[in-house]
């Protein structure tokens, strides 16, 4: 790539930057999964922001108060590294470049990026070199966090290095009257302390922004909008019992009226026990309008029967999904223009680029399929909510008036229950693994690995490993959470760490991997374990402190009876998260409980993080 260096007098400091409250910041991606996190901070200060291909037009960007150019995996000086135009440069915005964008700035611009030796990784201070808009109100020192290779040598001329680490000289660089800044280090993650600082100081001190956007206060606005894109049409909308669908349902039915809107929830047969009955009785309470349930687990178990590999599971579910809303979209009461479709798609879902996740195929999939693209096209898609991220969607719920216990509950992968009930083609037992068990026993454990294979996250790309079961040890998250990364950072065979609760110790020889598929009745045992196991979190008040509680049960034990894993986590949303550390005399009484059931035998607990596990174990 040829560095542009096209002059810096273009970017007229006067320009339309001046005009206080343009309200809105343009978030450029580059790749990876912080564009997201940096438009969701953004947001939560109080301006809007929206995510757009670094490659953009500048000329889509015109009325933005600003630009924020986020980090990425790739290298500057990789021929295929995405690059903007260079009249990004010509509009004269006030811009932060943030890691991959502060390089890319500094090469735009005329200054030098250096390729690293080494990658710096990990949490560094800061020291301010000079006084300047984006560290104001700021100690001397702060903690930051960095992750990169290059690094800029020598910031353009006109910019003055503002921060800078012992690793890394120029941390921070800036042209006040330009209002141009970059920052090597990433201040949208918790670990860099004064991170929200620095970026409320760039969109009041330097864009000029208001910071008053709120969700919830663009209600009235989304109901017009509603009106005005149905004109004399009605409304049918698809409803998972998730909150972004039941939100998207109860603006629409708040704008036309509930006469005009349908609701049609499909039963998958997958779902948790009474589920469809709460969602019923929870609609009619709330008197929204007409809920039809489709009911199709028949249709769906039928599609299952005898499969057992994950993948081939997910795509046959995703493929039911498609037939069902088919049959109901091309049911002729809806057929004609006098209807049209309302969903449910959150702004996550509507970005391809970045952050966007395999798991999440399933979903962006059923959103999209050929028919919705059809009514796409003759304007025939009514999705309010696709300009929010879900704790927006939350807010303007609850400005709706809609219940907590419907805004707060976990979310629940489209799959559901499938994709937690583990099958298996065949007999198989434990396998020691001398390497595993040396580095348990120091921390005073048991290992032994298990053959059956569940999903990790390794890079950018999704992996299947073995089980690792730890016991014979007190349960000590303590102890228990750093073995478990010890063990998945050294052993790559390994991606997912499970702790015996109950019983703690078992003999490995005696246990085995049974063949197993989706029944009606392992269904059931499992939406018995997942009952058991959200009574205890909303009993004791835990329900809330966890983003999502997963049940899984897995075809292992001694003769027919079978295990159950438990695998609580705390995330922000969902793409990264850790292990919920549940307070353990309660957690053992749960697991006591749980291995009473007919037909369990054993619990566990996984203690993997994200990465290197996924959240669903398929
Ligand atoms: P993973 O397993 O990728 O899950 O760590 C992250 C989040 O996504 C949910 N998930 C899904 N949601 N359809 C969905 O609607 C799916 O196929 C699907 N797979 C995973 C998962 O429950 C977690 O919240």
């Amino acid at each position: 790539m040829e560095a542009w260096s096209g002059p810096v007098s273009e970017c007229d400091p006067n320009g339309p930057v001046t005009l206080r409250n343009m309200g809105r910041i343009a978030v450029l991606d580059s790749g990876g999964q912080y564009c997201h996190l940096i438009a969701r901070k953004v947001r939560e200060l109080g301006v809007y922001a929206e995510i757009f291909p670094v490659g953009v037009d500048p000329d889509l960007l015109r009325e933005h108060a600003g630009i924020v150019l986020s980090g990425g995996p790739s290298s500057v000086f990789d021929e295929a590294s995405p690059q903007p135009q260079a009249g990004l440069f010509a509009l004269g915005k006030p811009m932060l470049g943030i890691c991959y964008g502060h390089q890319l700035i500094a090469r735009y611009l005329g200054g030098r990026v250096e390729r690293g030796d080494t990658h710096e990784f990990g949490s560094a201070t800061l020291q301010l070199r000079v006084d300047g808009v984006l560290f104001e109100g700021m100690l001397p020192e702060q903690q930051v966090w960095m992750s990169h290779g290059d690094h800029v040598a020598r910031p353009p001329d006109g910019f003055a290095i503002l921060a800078g680490t012992d690793e890394c000289e120029v941390a921070a660089m800036g042209h006040e009257a330009l209002r141009v800044y970059g920052l090597q280090f990433h201040p949208e993650v918790v670990h860099t302390h004064n991170g929200s600082t620095m970026l409320r100081n760039f969109l009041g001190n330097a864009c000029d922004c208001a910071m008053d956007w709120q969700p919830q206060n663009r209600v009235q606005g989304l109901l017009q909008k509603i009106k005005e894109s149905a004109g004399d049409r009605r409304v049918l909308l698809f409803l998972s019992g998730g909150v972004d669908s039941t939100v998207a349902y109860a603006l629409v039915v708040r704008a036309l009226g509930p006469e005009r809107v349908e609701a049609v929830y499909v039963d998958t047969g997958f779902m948790r026990d009474r589920e469809t009955d709460e969602i019923e009785s929870a609609f009619r309470d709330l008197e929204l309008g007409k809920l039809r349930v489709f009911r199709a687990a028949d249709l769906f178990m039928g599609r299952l029967q005898g499969v057992t590999d994950p993948e081939t599971k997910r795509a046959i579910i995703g493929q039911a999904f498609v037939d069902v809303q088919d049959q109901i979209l091309g049911d002729d009461r809806y057929a004609s223009q006098d209807w049209m479709l309302g969903q449910g798609t959150i702004y996550p879902d509507t970005i391809e680029s970045g952050g966007t996740q395999a798991a999440d195929v399933i979903k962006t999939h059923h959103n999209r399929v050929e028919r919705i693209q059809e009514l796409l096209v003759q304007g025939r898609v009514l999705e309010p909510l696709s300009e929010f991220y879900k704790d927006e969607v939350r807010e303007i719920g609850r400005s709706l008036g809609l219940p907590a216990r419907l805004l707060d509950r976990h979310p629940f992968p489209g799959p559901g229950l499938a994709i937690r009930c583990l099958c298996a083609s065949a007999t198989e037992g434990a396998v020691p693994d001398s390497g595993i068990a040396a580095v348990a026993e120091q921390a005073g454990y048991s290992a032994f690995l298990l053959p059956i294979r569940s999903v990790g996250v390794q890079g950018d790309s999704r992996s299947y490993a073995q089980l690792t079961v730890l016991h014979g040890g007190e349960i000590d998250f303590a102890r228990l959470l750093p073995l478990s990364t010890a063990i998945t950072n050294e052993f790559r065979h390994t991606n997912r760490v499970v702790a015996c609760l109950a019983p703690q110790e078992i003999e490995p020889r005696q246990w085995g991997i049974r063949p197993a598929t989706l029944t009606p009745e392992r269904v059931r045992l499992l939406q018995t374990a997942d009952r058991a196991v959200t009574d205890y979190l909303r009993g004791e008040g835990l329900y809330d402190q966890v983003w999502q509680c997963p049940v899984v049960l897995l075809p292992w034990g001694q003769g027919d009876a079978e295990t159950v894993a438990l695998r609580p986590v705390v995330s922000v949303d969902g793409m990264t998260a850790s292990v919920a550390e549940l307070p353990i005399p309660g957690l053992l009484a749960l697991a006591h409980r749980l291995a009473s059931i007919e037909g369990i035998h054993a619990v566990v607990y996984d203690i993997s993080h994200k990465p290197p596990s996924t959240i669903e174990w398929e």
